[in-house]
């Protein structure tokens, strides 16, 4: 897959898996990258690093339906067309749903998962002028398996994945290929609370993530062979699953308390 001259937009592109991403793609030739996140200093010092490349600098909440229609238009006047959209960005508010704030809960949906359609909605005409189009979604092992205490990511994040086989199958004509990743703990600020846990690297997560994506892998599911066994039991199996996961209801709950980057 020849990288160079390739056109890219990627949410949460400044810290964590998504800037891992950002590397990634610079190293293999990408020259032309739009970045959206809220954190302006986070943006700039991105493009400081790296002066070679041509960034658009998108500072603002993807929860913004406007901050998403800018993007679209911001690429369509700089670029006239888009070549991958990598829907990255995400949050988590973890705990019992009785506990979980309101606001958490919607922000997890506007974030996660109005923001991913909305915005792909927005690129979709782009990405059709496109020679060759890719969307990667970033989903969560917990978007594969419903666990407690991440009833509303988990939700989020297993929209994500049906988002993605829907719009697989309807861009399927227009040479748009679509990837769904499902990392699990990766070392990122949003896991700052599991520091010293065994976790997987952002550097691993982003570039098997872009090899799976250019390989036109439908899904890219990380945790290894284990996480594949659990995942035939949630589907084949469920209340064998359920049993399992009862044996450490108590540890899981604690862990998930004040389990929140949003
Ligand atoms: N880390 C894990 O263990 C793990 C596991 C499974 C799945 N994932 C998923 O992987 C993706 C990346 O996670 P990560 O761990 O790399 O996260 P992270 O280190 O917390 O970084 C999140 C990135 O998204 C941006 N962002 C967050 N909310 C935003 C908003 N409302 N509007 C615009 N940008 C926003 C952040 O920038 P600003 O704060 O400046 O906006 C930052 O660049 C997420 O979708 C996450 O759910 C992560």
């Amino acid at each position: 897959m020849q990288l160079k001259g390739k056109n890219v937009l990627i949410t949460g592109g400044t810290r964590g898996i998504g800037k891992c991403m950002v590397q990634y793609l610079i190293t293999h030739g990408v020259s032309h990258i739009a970045v959206i996140a809220r954190d302006k200093k986070n943006l700039k010092d991105l493009s400081l690093e790296y002066p070679e490349v041509n960034f658009i600098r998108i500072a603002g909440d993807i929860a913004n339906i406007q901050v998403l229609r800018d993007a679209a238009a911001r690429i369509e006047d700089k670029w006239g067309h888009l070549d991958i959209l990598i829907n990255n960005a995400g949050i988590v508010a973890a705990g019992p749903l009785e506990d979980i704030q309101d606001e958490d809960l919607y922000d997890q949906v506007a974030v996660n998962l109005t923001a991913v359609m909305l915005l792909t909605k927005y690129c979709i005409p782009l990405l059709k002028f496109s020679e060759e189009a890719y969307i990667l979604n970033i989903s969560s092992g917990l978007g594969l398996i419903g666990m407690p205490f991440y009833a509303v990511y988990g939700s989020t994040k297993a929209a994500i994945r049906q988002f993605s086989d829907s719009m697989r199958r309807e861009l399927a004509p227009f040479s748009v290929s679509v990837t769904c990743a499902f990392p699990t703990a990766t070392d990122t600020e949003m896991m700052q609370k599991f520091k010293g846990r065994k976790m997987d690297a952002p550097e691993y997560v982003a570039e098997r993530s872009l090899e799976g994506l250019f390989n036109k892998e439908i899904q890219v599911i990380f945790g290894g062979e284990e996480r594949l066994i659990e995942n035939t039991l949630n589907f084949e199996a469920p209340e064998e699953l359920d049993k399992k996961v009862a044996q450490n209801y108590e540890e899981r709950k604690t862990a998930s308390l004040d389990h929140k980057a949003v």
